[in-house]
């Protein structure tokens, strides 16, 4: 694999991951993802984030820094826009192979540099709005951006032409192969790589959506005419696209529009609950709203996490087990809290077997979730008919609530 020439004085390098890994150790990555990094040359070269070394990802790099002529030993700066592992835990050893090599980031990033990875010369400083002249008129401005994803991130702008290193920032799962820019990718790919961006922003970013909306005010003075992020699509036909995408989704947990769908996630032991949750669907659907069903544990939580984010309803279908809620649920309810999703519209379905219980602490769990809770139903065993038709109307009750949303 060659690296990609973005102009004559940058150029994208990436590391496709395909493992049975999971990213951070918790989520499901079927379709890879890329770790890139961005050479950019003046009379001095400058490397903008590095990788982990993982599965193969420093042979696919050092492969892809020769073919532009260059080495991990011949780099002057290396730029870490970010400090977490996937972009940096290759930062020992290419400092060993590189002594000279001068690391730059943020005040909190240097920290990090000291603490993290017990390196302690050559580092230099960045505050917003600080440059980085390598010659032949070629400068590098940093740009902080707290919280994307961690509390040193910044960003780096190229003021020649107008490219925006965006780290986590703009990015997403999926492996790129040999193609980097949106451009090159066919409809039904872009359609795929917008699943996994929407999952990587619930899984990921989620929690920091008002910092995501900062960022986004911050760097609208910019206008970009590439973003290239760290993982990922570069953007250089449609830059405006993946910001307006960004936009929406830190929307969806901080009191802007979510899309007017439901996200039904249920669990049964024995089927029961699973007849509510039919009735209940018959309900929405009768209404014309779309529906998006996930069993657990039978769904990973992450393809859950994504498609509640972006619902503006959500059905919460559960047995009572051992006198609380069916253990799956708990784990998904967890990750909403974690990942701030406020503003449901929320029914709570299920059936108990000798005595209840899940409905007491489901009602605790969800106490500060800000969500608009219907009334729950629960039954005993096999729903009656009537329950069947309070289901349906229920149902029906939410999916206008959503259209109305
Ligand atoms: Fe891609 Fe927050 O690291």
């Amino acid at each position: 694999m060659k690296a990609h020439k973005i102009c004559e004085t940058v150029y994208a390098v990436h590391a496709d991951i395909y493992s049975e890994a999971r990213f951070e150790g918790i989520w499901p990555i079927p379709s890879g993802v890329t770790l890139n990094s961005y050479v950019v040359r003046g009379a001095k070269t400058a490397l903008i984030d590095l990788i982990k070394d993982w599965s193969g990802s420093v042979q696919q790099f050092e492969e892809q820094l020769a073919t532009v002529g260059l080495s991990f030993e011949a780099v002057d700066y290396l730029v870490l826009n970010h400090l977490e592992p996937d972009h940096t835990a290759f930062l020992t050893e290419i400092r060993r192979r590189n002594p000279g090599v001068q690391i730059i980031s943020t005040p909190k990033g240097i920290a990090m540099v000291r603490n993290f990875f017990k390196i302690t010369d050559n580092l230099r400083e960045v505050k917003n709005g600080d440059s980085l002249d390598l010659g032949n008129g070629k400068i590098l401005e940093f740009v902080e951006t707290p919280n994307i994803h961690w509390p040193e991130t910044m960003m780096t702008w190229d003021r020649s032409e107008k490219i925006l290193f965006s780290c986590d920032g703009f990015g997403s799962y999926g492996a790129l192969g040999d193609r980097v820019f949106d451009d090159e990718f066919t409809k039904e790919e872009h359609e795929a790589f917008y699943a996994e961006s929407l999952r990587y922003y619930s899984n990921i970013v989620a929690s920091f959506s008002s910092f995501v909306k900062k960022a986004i005010d911050k760097l609208s003075a910019f206008e970009p005419a590439v973003i290239a992020p760290s993982h990922g699509i570069v953007w250089r036909k449609y830059p405006r696209e993946i910001c307006e995408r960004y936009a929406r989704f830190a929307g969806y947990n901080t009191g802007e529009a979510c899309e007017k769908e439901v996200c039904v996630i249920w669990g049964s032991m024995y089927g029961y609950t699973k007849l509510g949750v039919d009735a209940v669907v018959e309900g929405i659907e009768a209404e014309g709203v779309r529906c998006v069903q996930h069993q657990v544990p039978d769904t990973d939580a992450s393809f859950v996490l994504s498609d509640a984010y972006r619902a503006a309803g959500l059905v919460i279908a559960m047995p009572t087990y051992e006198y609380k809620m069916f253990p799956p649920m708990a784990h998904v309810l967890d990750l909403f809290e974690r990942k701030h999703f406020t503003g449901k519209k929320v029914l709570r379905i299920g059936s108990w077997g000798w005595v209840g219980g899940a409905k007491k602490e489901y009602e605790e769990r969800i106490a500060g979730f800000k969500w608009t809770n219907l009334e729950s139903v629960e039954w005993q065993g096999i729903p009656s008919e009537g329950d069947l038709a309070l289901l349906r109307e229920r149902g029906k009750m939410l999916a206008k609530m959503v259209k109305e949303a």
